[in-house]
């Protein structure tokens, strides 16, 4: 996919899930979420808003509402790797080898397996090994790019923030060390990651429309992660922050894709770069709607 590629504009609205979770107090997810693999019901739901219908049912429909342990946020393997490694160099100006080999390290990575499986491998609400889907393109950004300071808006139970520790973890190694800032309104939420890597941390617990603008004061944003339900509003306030506290070489993503168009006007704007890479999966049915990158780079920095 080409990376100058635009998204149609859509107006915002909430999805039928986002709808039904926002009916709920949210110490409530957390107690849903771990039934994981025993809620069907959930998981018909899930394809029927996926747009499978009874004469599309396949064989990976039926174990996924039998087994899965997933109902949102869902884990697969990249089968395009080839294709994000180009779209990674293309965009930072990086050699497309470089890349490839940034991302294979992420796929093999031993957090994501003998570790997972150790710790985690045994549990209702989580695949045995973990995969990272469109968290694939953070952990290539971030051992790329060397972040100082990320920020994730939106947690979950921690798979993304434990990607991104993970990957400043060996960039730390590496002489240059980062740290990751996460926001989440559910207390419940980042679970997932280990305490070995939550030193280089700050789990802030908040709509990121409280407590990310008092966060960052001083602070510089190199990278961040707009995952929190994809509205306008929240789109408009996470990433009209990071650029108010931009580096000299930000990167801001959209993992609904560009759903709002908030990110391609902001880059209109201000000068950005936008571009989009749509992940495909190679063992699940959902087809995602792709990251939308914003790159912002100040004039004098190095590419
Ligand atoms: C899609 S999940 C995040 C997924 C996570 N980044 C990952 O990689 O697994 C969205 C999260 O946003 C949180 N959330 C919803 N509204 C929020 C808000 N206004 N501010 C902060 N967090 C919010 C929810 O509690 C939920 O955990």
């Amino acid at each position: 996919m080409s990376v100058t590629e635009k998204v149609p504009r859509t107006a915002t609205r909430l999805s039928f899930k986002d709808s039904l979770k926002s009916a709920l107090p949210v110490q409530w997810h957390a107690r849903m979420r771990s039934l994981g693999r025993l809620r069907m019901i959930t998981k018909l739901r899930v394809l029927a808003y996926s747009d499978v219908t009874l004469r599309d049912v396949r064989w990976e429909h039926v174990r996924y509402v039998l087994w899965d342990p997933e109902v949102e946020s869902h884990t697969y393997d990249v089968a395009n790797v080839d294709e994000l490694a180009e779209f990674l160099a293309d965009l930072l100006g990086c050699d497309v080898g470089t890349a490839r080999r940034y991302l294979d390290e992420g796929v093999r990575d031993v957090e994501f397996d003998e570790r997972w499986r150790s710790r985690l491998g045994r549990r209702l609400d989580l695949k045995s090994r973990a995969m990272l889907g469109n968290r694939l393109l953070w952990w290539g950004l971030v051992r790329i790019l060397k972040p100082a300071l990320c920020v994730e808006c939106g947690v979950y139970n921690g798979l993304g923030s434990l990607v991104l520790l993970r990957a400043l973890e060996l960039n730390t190694e590496e002489g240059h060390p980062g740290e990751l800032m996460s926001v989440d309104a559910d207390p419940a939420s980042g679970w997932v990651v280990p305490p070995r890597l939550a030193d280089r941390w700050e789990l802030i617990e908040g709509t990121t429309a409280d407590v990310l603008g008092p966060t960052l004061l001083g602070r510089r944003v190199d990278l961040l992660v707009h995952d929190t339900p994809h509205t306008a509003e929240n789109a408009e306030h996470e990433f009209g922050l990071a650029l108010s506290h931009r580096a000299a070489r930000t990167v801001l993503l959209d993992s609904s894709g560009g759903r709002t168009g908030v990110l391609q006007r902001l880059c209109e704007e201000q000068g950005g770069r936008y571009a989009r890479f749509v992940d495909v999966p190679s063992n699940h049915f959902r087809r995602g709607s792709g990251t939308g990158v914003g790159l912002f780079t100040e004039p004098e920095a190095p590419c």
